[in-house]
């Protein structure tokens, strides 16, 4: 058996620290032996730097994705180009800079994961998900003994139709973006663990992440404001799920919550 957390969108400073300080602990506490955690959030809570991408890794993060944040940041464009442990989403155009995927290995067992954007409601150019999972699979069966999907999208049906559509050819297929953790963890009948959304790590006194007045402020008057990233009640978010060795496919999920302090 293996345990493989996936932490949902890091927000800011807030999100990143509790990743610092509490992950070391968790993994220990769970017998974790991968952790995967998309950061699209956690450069003052739009995008990534190279410099925030080493120190989450160093946080005890195995690989990073991201979503429809990923060139928030400046320069960020050439540094993806030298991280071999963070991917950008897969269907993005094929000219973008980065990796598809990561594969990471512990205990001789290897996990890969990849990202796919979904389309609707969302403002990327990216091509068909469901296509584009099918393609990443079949170059990646041979290379990994688990796949983990990682559906970073606005519409809970796009999110759960893939994950219907992949029931029994990857691991897990698991749902970020929303920031708003679902109570629907499950294993579907044919062995991949799916949620819909792991959650957001990082402030939940907040819209999303950020401060609330102006959130409300900008839904009243409709003024173009700084959304700065919120400071109370963090939490660290994510899925955890249990997989067998023999067969890669997924025994148990779970939302797992850690709480600051
Ligand atoms: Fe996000
Ligand atoms: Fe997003």
């Amino acid at each position: 058996m293996l345990k493989l957390l996936f932490i949902g969108d890091i927000v800011g400073r807030p999100g990143r620290d509790i990743v610092a300080e509490s992950l070391p602990r968790v993994r220990r506490e769970h017998g974790i032996d991968f952790v995967i955690a998309n950061a699209e959030n956690s450069a003052a809570g739009a995008g990534i730097t190279g410099v925030i991408a080493k120190s989450i890794l160093e946080s005890g993060v195995d690989a990073i994705t991201l979503g429809d944040h990923v060139w928030d940041q400046r320069g960020w464009e050439t540094e993806i180009t030298e991280l071999d442990r963070v991917c950008r989403p897969a269907n993005l155009p094929k000219a973008c800079p980065g990796w598809d995927h990561v594969i990471v290995e512990a205990r001789g067992f290897r996990v890969a994961v990849f990202t796919v954007l979904g389309r609707s409601f969302m403002n990327m150019k990216a091509d068909c998900p469901f296509l584009c999972a099918d393609r990443m699979i079949e170059q990646l069966r041979a290379q990994a003994d688990a796949i983990i999907v990682e559906v970073h999208a606005e519409a809970t049906s796009e999110k759960i139709a893939l994950g219907w559509h992949l029931d029994g050819r990857v691991t897990a297929v698991l749902g970020t973006h929303t920031h708003v953790p679902t109570a629907d963890a499950a294993v579907l009948p044919k062995g991949t663990a799916f949620m819909c959304d792991v959650g957001m790590t990082g402030p939940y006194a907040s819209v999303l992440g950020r401060e609330v007045k102006p959130v409300i402020a900008k839904f009243l008057d409709g003024m173009p404001r700084r959304f700065e990233v919120a400071e109370g009640d963090v939490r660290l978010s994510g899925a955890l799920i249990e997989i067998s060795a023999s067969k890669a496919n997924a025994e148990k999920i779970e939302l797992l919550t850690v709480r600051k302090g």
